[in-house]
Parts: structure tokens; sequence; C-alpha cells
């Protein structure tokens, strides 16, 4: 069992709307997004900072490596948090590709599940080939919580670290993808979370929502 030490179940998680009504309604910059504003999302999204690995919702989502076997960064807090049966049940997935996503059981997460990705390793000589790989890996994820009966997810900075993807164009292509699909009514979930860690997310994110 997760230590409960710190652990935010949705309730402790702000949404866009909350956010934006404790920032006194400042309002999107309209360079950085291209959608116009929308209460149904803005109580559908949430942002928050800190460990993805104490978030109490039904699926968290891992940024990991095509093998699947763990590694540092927040897939080795991942599968810390988890305990070894996360290795043993990711063993038997047999990899996955880069921009598409696995899911298995959370076990010793406070969260139900992991969806685990495998983002681009950034590609400064073929950057719009690292978008489209980094923006199915949001895709993918969002079409198997939606498959998997997840109704809250919250997603970590998929190939901001290791993987390079500078944090503030990776945001554009969260936000947008999550937009997007979102807009397509077709999704029974409930929240998306984006997780930032680092300052570099922090700031990304600050760019695109309150
Ligand atoms: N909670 C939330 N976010 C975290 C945590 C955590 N506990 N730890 C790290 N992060 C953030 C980092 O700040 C970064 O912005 O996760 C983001 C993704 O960084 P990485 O974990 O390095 O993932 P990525 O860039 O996709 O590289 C993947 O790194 O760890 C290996 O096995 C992994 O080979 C794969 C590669």
């Amino acid at each position: 069992m997760a230590s409960t030490a710190a652990t935010r179940s949705l309730a402790d998680i702000p949404t866009l709307a909350q956010l934006y009504r404790s920032a006194g309604h400042r309002h999107v910059s309209s360079s950085t997004s291209d959608f116009p504003p929308s209460a149904a999302i803005n109580a559908r999204v949430g942002l928050v900072r800190g460990d993805i690995t104490k978030l109490r919702l039904d699926a968290i989502v891992n940024a990991a490596n095509k093998s699947l076997c763990g590694g540092g960064g927040v897939d080795g807090a991942i599968h810390r948090a988890a305990g070894p049966d996360l290795l043993t049940e990711c063993r038997q997935l047999g990899g996955c590709p880069a921009g598409e996503a696995r899911i298995t059981r959370g076990y010793r997460l406070p969260a139900k599940h992991v969806v685990h990705t495998v983002g681009p390793i950034y590609d400064h000589a073929d950057p719009q080939r690292s978008e489209r790989l980094l923006r199915s890996c949001y895709e993918e994820s969002l079409k198997l919580a939606d498959t998997s009966g997840v109704k809250s997810l919250a997603f970590s900075g998929i190939s901001t670290g290791v993987y390079g993807y500078p944090s503030t164009d990776a945001a554009q292509v969260a936000c947008e993808t999550v937009r997007k699909y979102l807009d397509r009514d077709i999704s029974a979930l409930e929240r998306v979370v984006f997780v930032t860690f680092e300052q570099k997310e922090v700031d990304a994110y600050a760019e695109m929502l309150p």
C-alpha cells in the first residue's frame, strides 16, 4: 500500500476554472492558444506541480522508454513507488514503440493504473516528426484511458527531460492535443491533469494556462 503521506486526490488538484478564479480571471494570452476559451474544458482540465507518484487518480501517465522496463526520471520514480510487480507486468507487454501507449495496474501507487507512453527523443533536425510523435503520445494515452474506463488521468511532461523536448513547445502540443480530444466530445474522461515538476515546466505551462 503506498504511503498515504502527501498523497493528493482529485479534490486537491485545482481545475483551470479554479485557477482562473484565484488568479482574478487573468485571460489566456491569445498568442499561445488558437482555441476559444471554454468553461467546460476549464472545469475538466487540472494543473498541479508535484510528484505524479503521489496522485490518487484512476491513472497517471509515465514517460517510458521502448523497453517499458523502467529507467530514470519519472519512469524510475513510478517504478520505485509501484514496486516490483509493475516491472513484472511491463515485461509481459513486450515493449512499446514511440508514440504509442500501454496500460498496467498501479500496484503500490495510489493511482489505480499507469499509462506508459514512449515519447520522441527530440530531433532538432526534424522537429516536425518529433511533434507528430509527441502529439501521438497524448492522443493514444487519452484513447487508451477512455477504452480502459479511466475517469481521471494525469500527464507527466512526456519527453521534456532526458529526451530533450523543449518544455514550452511540449506544453503547447500537450494543451492543444488534450483540448482537441476533449472538444470532440467522445470522451468519458472527467479530469485530465497536467503535472509540472521542474521550474521549466511550471514556466512553460504558465505561458499556456493560468
Ligand atoms: N513527478 C512528475 N514529473 C516528474 C517526476 C515526478 N516524480 N520526475 C520527473 N518528472 C518530470 C521531469 O521534470 C520531466 O519534465 O518528468 C518529465 C519527463 O522527464 P523524463 O523522466 O526524463 O522523461 P523523458 O524526457 O520522456 O525521457 C524518457 O528517460 O527516465 C528515462 O526510462 C526513461 O528512457 C526514458 C527516458
